[in-house]
């Protein structure tokens, strides 16, 4: 079991924090959703948090977004904010009580995507100092030709910071996300190894990247008594 050190005190961290990494269009959500019903299905304490989506700092983030005004360091402290809040109020505690938390996105989007937009590296590792290291982080390798299809498929307009349009790489949004994803990849790939990342070949079919996740995961299921001993003691009881 994890057991965190806060301010000399040892705190046990019974649950598992399950994460998925990967730039967009490379299938996280679709399988973090389908691992989270895999997990309820099986009677396990589920809880799914999503990267950016604490109340506290949407407004603010929306507006500053609107009119193109964040820079690399304001854009990542309110992600950071958003962090912050979601991991004081959910994560920490849900763990804490032995859920299953799965995250769709984690620490290393800030690591990959603020050192892209120009935070120094050390810096940002140390904003996030606070936030425990997951038990599994899974990476979905996508080419990028592969993510960017998905992703436009249906939804044409890019918008100004999902483009890295304030990083000038081009004036058009979508040569622009290009090499803004691509720099993404970059700064993935040099973490894989270090963060420990479980590569996932994100351009197989949903359901063999799924089986491959539960085989994965399936070792950190708490062991059920086996079925024989709870008949055994239930005969025990009726007699
Ligand atoms: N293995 C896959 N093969 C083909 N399409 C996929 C696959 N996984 C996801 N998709 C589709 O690609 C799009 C983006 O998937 P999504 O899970 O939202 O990615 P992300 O959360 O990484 O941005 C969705 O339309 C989804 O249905
Ligand atoms: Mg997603």
């Amino acid at each position: 079991m994890t057991v965190l050190r806060i301010k000399g005190k040892s705190l046990p961290i019974p649950g598992k924090l399950i994460v998925v990494e990967g730039i967009d269009g490379s299938g996280k959500s679709t399988q973090i959703r389908l691992l989270e019903k895999w997990l309820r299905f099986n009677g396990h304490h589920v809880f799914l948090t999503e990267w950016n989506s604490s109340e506290l700092v949407r407004e603010i983030t929306s507006k500053g977004k609107k009119k193109a005004k964040l820079t690399p360091t304001t854009f990542s402290l309110l992600h950071a904010t958003d962090f912050a809040d979601r991991y004081e109020r959910n994560i920490l505690p849900l763990l804490r009580a032995g859920y299953f938390v799965l995250a769709d996105r984690y620490i290393y989007t800030a690591y990959a995507r603020d050192v892209t937009r120009g935070c120094s590296q050390e810096w940002v590792r140390k904003v996030y100092s606070f936030a425990i290291k997951p038990d599994i982080t899974f990476y979905f390798r996508t080419p990028i030709e592969v993510a960017i299809n998905r992703i436009l498929n249906g939804r044409p307009q890019l918008k100004y910071y999902e483009a890295g349009m304030d990083l000038n790489l081009s004036k058009d949004p979508y040569d622009s996300y290009r090499i803004f994803q691509s720099r993404i990849i970059d700064q993935y790939e040099s973490i894989a190894e270090s963060e420990k990342f479980v590569m996932i070949d994100a351009t197989l079919g949903i359901e063999e990247q799924q089986t491959m996740m539960r085989e994965k995961v399936a070792p950190l299921l708490p062991k059920r008594a086996p079925r024989q001993s709870i008949e055994l003691k239930n005969n025990a009881r009726k007699k």
